[in-house]
């Protein structure tokens, strides 16, 4: 499905599966769209560029016919360090919008440029520690940013409070039309500053699957990033 430009306007909970009971994958991903999430995040870790591994594009293909048959999209967080080899076989699995590190690649106008041609949206990923102006003119030809609140690879890390203002700054240089998502430590306490520092893609992986019960933790943070603004 396309992530249309409303959608890159508009504020999104999307829920991280990497803290989920991975045993009961697709109930997990079903309580969380039972509290009417616009996406669900699905983070990809090659060993390599991040010092963890998880899942790759045929588990996204399996999880992906009730995400769209639910009307919810796919956003698929690279971290790995050659994503150019994996853009068309996340794009065959049913990912509707793929983030690359700004960190992992060397020609990004090329990567970001394919990942559209695939059909998909186009996301920069940047590290805590990195400087925005590595982005540089990349954000011209994105979709959305994603700005990491915690150093990648882990779910339920602490939110870095540097990044607020990094997300301020972020916001300010970025044309209107690309979405800036957060990802990282977000949870009940800090999603609303988050928001009207700028993030309109908040992203939270232990706060919704951490504990408790998965619906109920999504829908009260989708309110909080709904209402909020
Ligand atoms: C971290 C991942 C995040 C992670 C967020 O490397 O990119 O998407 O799942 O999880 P929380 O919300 O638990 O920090
Ligand atoms: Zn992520």
């Amino acid at each position: 499905m396309t992530v249309s430009e409303e959608l890159l306007r508009a504020p999104v909970l999307a829920p991280s599966i990497l803290s989920a009971d991975f045993a009961r994958l697709g109930e997990e991903i079903d309580a969380v769209l039972a509290a009417g999430v616009e996406m669900v995040h699905v983070d990809v870790m090659d060993g390599h560029f991040v010092p963890n591994i998880t899942i790759g594009p045929p588990v996204l293909a399996s999880l992906a016919p009730r995400i769209h048959d639910a009307g919810a999209a796919i956003d698929a967080h690279l971290m790995v360090s050659r994503p150019d080899q994996y853009l068309e076989a996340f794009a065959q699995a049913g990912a509707d919008a793929v983030s690359v590190h700004v960190e992992a690649c060397a020609h990004l106008h090329r990567t970001l440029t394919r990942i559209r041609d695939l059909g998909m949206r186009a996301g920069v990923a940047i590290n805590p520690a990195t400087s925005l102006a590595a982005l540089g003119e990349a954000v011209l030809f994105a979709d959305y940013v994603l700005m990491m609140s915690v150093n990648p690879g882990f779910g339920g890390q602490t939110f870095i409070p540097e990044s607020l203002d990094k997300i301020r700054r972020l916001r300010a240089m970025m044309p209107p039309r690309v979405a800036l998502e957060v990802d990282g430590g977000v949870d009940r306490e800090n999603i609303v500053r988050i928001r009207e520092a700028g993030a309109n893609w908040l992203v939270a992986g232990f706060a919704v699957f951490g504990g408790g019960n998965a619906q109920v933790q999504a829908g009260v943070l989708r309110g909080l990033v709904t209402e909020s603004r």
